[in-house]
């Protein structure tokens, strides 16, 4: 199984990167920039001290060839970014992290666009995949630091039941991570939404709280 992930040499590509690696699967970390991305994927690998680290640096492009796509852009450049590559991303799951937020004063806000979330704009953008929303609330800095417990559920929602699966599937590979199915691409919009809250939470207490549903059964 390869992973790509678009626009990954931010902290968020960066810390799925690394765990995938760690879990020993293919990633293809993607750039604007190939050069920039095969610096971080060094950086990565230097950390990850397995030779089983399986990473390439390459362009956006060609992270969206692989089988898996993740998007880990700024929420405002993402639809631009994948538009071109509507081709190279149909037919498969492309996972949308994207929390379209905005500071007002001291508190983080969610903007919620014309079709309810960024994950709804994305699907649009991308009539062909299999947009899966999820991964909104990990925390970038505990992915990066390999030897940092990682404790988070992730809620995943997607119209596509398969693709969901196959993300979860996949996002379980990541050792501390338990995958819960939210529902339809509709419930996209609350898990953006509440990213704002989480980061308001964070600053408050200062920390870098996840997201840990209790009272089910496992
Ligand atoms: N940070 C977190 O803890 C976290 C957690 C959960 C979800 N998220 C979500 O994940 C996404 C990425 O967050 P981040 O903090 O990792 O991102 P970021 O550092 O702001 O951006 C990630 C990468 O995207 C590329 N990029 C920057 N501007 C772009 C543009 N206008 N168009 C296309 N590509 C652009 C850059 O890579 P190149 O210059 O190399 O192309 C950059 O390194 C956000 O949408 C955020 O809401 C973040």
């Amino acid at each position: 199984m390869d992973v790509g992930i678009i626009g990954g040499t931010g902290p968020l590509g960066r810390g799925l990167a690394t765990r995938f690696a760690v879990a020993g699967l293919d990633v293809r970390l993607g750039s604007r920039d190939p050069e920039r991305a095969g610096k971080v994927v060094a950086d990565i690998a230097a950390m990850c001290a397995n030779p089983d680290c399986k990473l390439t640096g390459v362009s956006n492009m060609d992270a969206a060839a692989a089988e898996i796509v993740f998007i880990t852009t700024p929420w405002d450049g993402a639809v631009s970014t994948v538009k071109p590559l509507a081709g190279e991303l149909a037919g498969k799951p492309v996972v949308s992290t994207l929390n379209a937020l905005v500071k007002t004063g001291k508190e983080f806000l969610p903007m919620l666009g014309p079709r309810g979330s960024m994950a709804g704009l994305v699907a649009a953008a991308l009539p062909q995949s299999m947009v899966v929303a999820a991964g909104h609330h990990l925390p970038a800095s505990v992915l990066c630091d390999i030897p940092a417990t990682l404790q988070a559920d992730v809620l995943l929602c997607s119209d596509h039941p398969t693709a969901k699966k196959a993300v979860c599937d996949l996002l379980r590979q990541i050792e501390g991570i338990r995958c819960l199915d939210a529902g339809s691409l509709a419930q996209s919009g609350a898990l953006e939404a509440f990213t704002a809250v989480l980061i308001n939470v964070n600053m408050r207490y200062g920390g870098e709280a996840t997201v840990a549903i209790s009272g089910l059964d496992r």
